[in-house]
């Protein structure tokens, strides 16, 4: 790759290697505030920055949880936050031998000249604030943007989809960050697997013609795919093998071994599905790690035990450790229920 500094390419790979290590997945708590605002609101807390911080303090220091997760997704905010013990976040998150990663993009916005889609801004200034978060101790990067399928996709999204991507790896390689590549294919609709299954592929197939044409290092990135799934409101559902059976035929068909990990979203699947059909799609070795960067799959037993209460801290920790265990042995396809 002709354009990332040489001092990057190594640390690189290793970064993105060091992330996609056996059993071990992401743990996604990069909700915006405002995203984080309606996790809080539904057990009933106001979106003030200290009860952020106190969910925050309670998700980065679970006893143990390093044993499962390789990397935590954090918010701008997060960042530069610390514990309410006064400890920076991203040293808690070094000391768990967890990768600190921080989300670059800006979030959507409607796409003109679309049916009504939307696109995901955050690329001017990208390179300097990503420099600016290196210096923080961020690793990786994330940027997530959508494709909704009911609304089309129309070329026009999904290309600007794929061209952001490949732009916001090539600014995250070239400072340092293993930029998680995130085409949310979204779940709502009510279309089948079949049409997942072709949207995805249009997708990846674009994704990583502008990759390869922004001349990004493959061995440096991550993806982080929607699982093939039917639309949320289709009738018939999928068992988890036919979920992993799409899913790797995807993968097969569209990744290059070059890419050492796809970490996927659950996107609204519950915890024990989302843990499922992971297991089912590491029955058989892959190319590459397969794995976990959820969020809400990880989180929301988490969230409802701890309920806001300070008394209920231990036992909310436990919740997600219980789940990111659960998700540690379906990465190696060892998770039985
Ligand atoms: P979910 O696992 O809740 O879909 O969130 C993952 C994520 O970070 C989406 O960008």
């Amino acid at each position: 790759a002709i354009n990332i500094r040489a001092s990057y390419a190594d640390e690189l790979v290793k970064t993105a290697n060091t992330i996609a290590s056996p059993g071990r997945g992401i743990l996604a708590m990069d909700e915006s505030n405002a995203t984080c605002g309606k996790r809080l609101a539904s057990i009933g807390l106001e979106n003030t920055e200290a009860n952020r911080q106190a969910y925050r303090t309670l998700l980065v220091s679970v006893p143990g949880l390093g044993n499962y997760v390789s990397g935590a997704i954090l918010f701008e905010e997060t960042l530069y936050q610390s514990t309410v013990d006064g400890k920076k976040i991203v040293d808690v998150l070094k000391e768990q031998n967890i990768v600190p990663g921080i989300k670059t993009d800006k979030g959507l916005v409607p796409l003109a000249g679309s049916n009504d889609e939307s696109w995901c801004q955050g690329l001017d200034g990208l390179a300097s604030r990503s420099a600016a978060y290196y210096q923080q101790g961020a690793r990786f990067a994330k940027w997530r943007t959508v494709v909704s399928i009911p609304n089309g996709p129309s070329a026009l999204a999904v290309k600007e989809a794929a061209w952001g991507l490949a732009r916001y790896a090539a600014i995250s390689q070239d400072n340092g960050l293993v930029p998680i590549v995130e085409p949310e294919i979204m779940l709502d609709g009510e279309h089948g697997i079949e049409r997942t299954f072709e949207v995805a592929q249009a997708v990846w197939a674009e994704v990583f013609f502008y990759l390869a044409q922004n001349n990004v290092l493959y061995e440096g990135i991550l993806l982080k795919p929607s699982m093939v799934t039917p639309g949320a409101e289709c009738k018939e559902r999928a068992t988890p093998e036919q979920v992993a059976d799409y899913t790797l035929k995807l993968l097969h068909r569209r990744i290059p071994p070059a890419v050492p990990g796809i970490m996927f979203l659950s996107g609204g699947q519950s915890e024990v599905e989302a843990t499922l059909n992971l297991n089912a799609m590491n029955q058989s070795p892959n190319p590459w790690h397969v794995s976990f960067s959820y969020a809400r799959a990880l989180q929301n037993t988490c969230l409802k035990t701890w309920g806001g209460r300070p008394e209920n801290v231990a036992a909310a920790q436990e919740a997600l450790l219980v789940r990111a265990k659960a998700n540690s042995l379906a990465q190696l396809g060892k998770y039985t229920g």
